[in-house]
């Protein structure tokens, strides 16, 4: 049999500040055989997520830092090619933590099987109805707790999990306000996805007085997706028993010391609650949330962008977009069939 090679892109150097080529490097590698229980797919789309960012550093975090040299950790989705487990057949199709690279060798227990003939977009899977999609859905439902009436508030609200938080806070009931980086995605955030309110954070000039116009009976919950300013600016305009969940800071992952938030004070005054969470602590109810993500995908009630790029040799530069919002909705790399 021909030797299968496998190209994988790899942590060469820990990255101080935004990764670069002598940070992530590639490799071509023979592609050993499955071992016992374990299952080969090729991979077909690669998620890029702004959380690989964090574990391509040593900081604690909550899983383990990518050791160097190895491929750069990622959720894949791709299509089995050998298989030792009699739980997957050559053809299926699986999702599984694996890596920047061709081919994915995991254990069959730590794969997702998918229906392929169901007739959803194999991608919706990394995306919408896959890990983004569920911190959305618990995080927003059972962190963020939203009642009828009350205002969220929700930054890089255009994104992967931000644009569905929006959407499900619709809902609830609630008067919905998005922040983000450009007048695009906010005209998408008001005039499709039904937000009350669109704040284009780039151009709009001081945060609070913006939030303040936009959301005139104050926060009651705020979804946070990326720290720094802006999570100090929503601060200043919680009301009482406000829930502030904390779901990512993306404005800091690149930063090597980034400062902490000044108006932290504010949740005493406002007898608010801030509850930093990840989708993983819901791992046991994901079928429950999957579920409804797609009734409602289904009933036309949950609209989503995402964005596919071609090619694995793309990998590094693509990630990269999501730090300067040049990314539209979920970005996902595929590497054709
Ligand atoms: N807790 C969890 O389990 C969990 C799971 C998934 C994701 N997350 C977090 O959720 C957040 C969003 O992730 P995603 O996958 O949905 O990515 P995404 O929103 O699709 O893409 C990232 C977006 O963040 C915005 N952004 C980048 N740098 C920024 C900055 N300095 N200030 C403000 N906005 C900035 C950009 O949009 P603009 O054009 O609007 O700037 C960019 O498009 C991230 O913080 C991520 O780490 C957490």
């Amino acid at each position: 049999m021909t030797e299968i090679i496998n190209r994988q892109y790899f942590l060469a150097s820990r990255p101080g500040a935004m990764p670069t080529t002598e940070n992530v490097q590639c490799r071509d590698v023979p592609l050993a055989p499955p071992g016992p229980g374990e299952v080969i797919l090729r991979n077909l789309y690669i998620s890029l997520d702004p959380a690989i960012r964090g574990w391509m550093s040593d900081a604690p975090n909550y899983i383990e830092p990518i050791a160097l040299g190895d491929a750069v950790r990622s959720s894949v989705l791709g299509r089995v090619v050998e298989s030792n487990s009699p739980d997957f057949a050559v053809g299926d199709v699986a999702m599984s933590v694996g890596a920047w690279e061709q081919y994915t060798t995991a254990p069959a227990a730590g794969l997702n099987k998918l229906d392929e003939t169901a007739g959803i977009p194999l991608s919706l899977f990394l995306g919408a109805l896959g890990p983004t999609g569920l911190t959305a859905y618990f995080g927003l439902l059972e962190v963020g707790k939203p009642r009828a009436g009350e205002t969220v508030l929700v930054s890089a609200a255009a994104g992967a999990v931000g644009s569905v938080v929006g959407q499900i806070a619709k809902m609830q009931g609630c008067r919905v306000v998005g922040m983000a980086g450009s007048e695009d995605k906010c005209r998408w955030l008001t005039d499709e996805l039904g937000f009350d309110a669109a704040i284009n954070y780039k151009t709009c000039g001081d945060y609070v007085a913006a939030i303040q116009k936009a959301a005139p009976e104050g926060v009651d919950v705020y979804f946070d997706n990326v720290g720094g300013e802006i999570l100090d600016a929503a601060l200043l305009c919680l009301n009482q028993f406000a829930r502030v969940a904390v779901c990512g800071w993306i404005s800091t992952y690149n930063e090597a010391n980034p400062p902490g938030p000044v108006n932290l004070w504010q949740v005493v005054a406002r007898s608010a609650t801030v509850q930093g969470f990840t989708v993983l602590d819901y791992l046991d109810r994901f079928a429950e949330g999957i579920g409804q993500l797609a009734e409602w995908l289904m009933a036309g009630k949950l609209k989503y962008r995402e964005e596919i790029v071609d090619g694995l040799d793309n990998i590094l530069p693509t990630f990269l977009r999501l730090f300067d919002g040049s990314n539209s909705g979920k970005l996902v790399i595929r590497i054709p069939e």
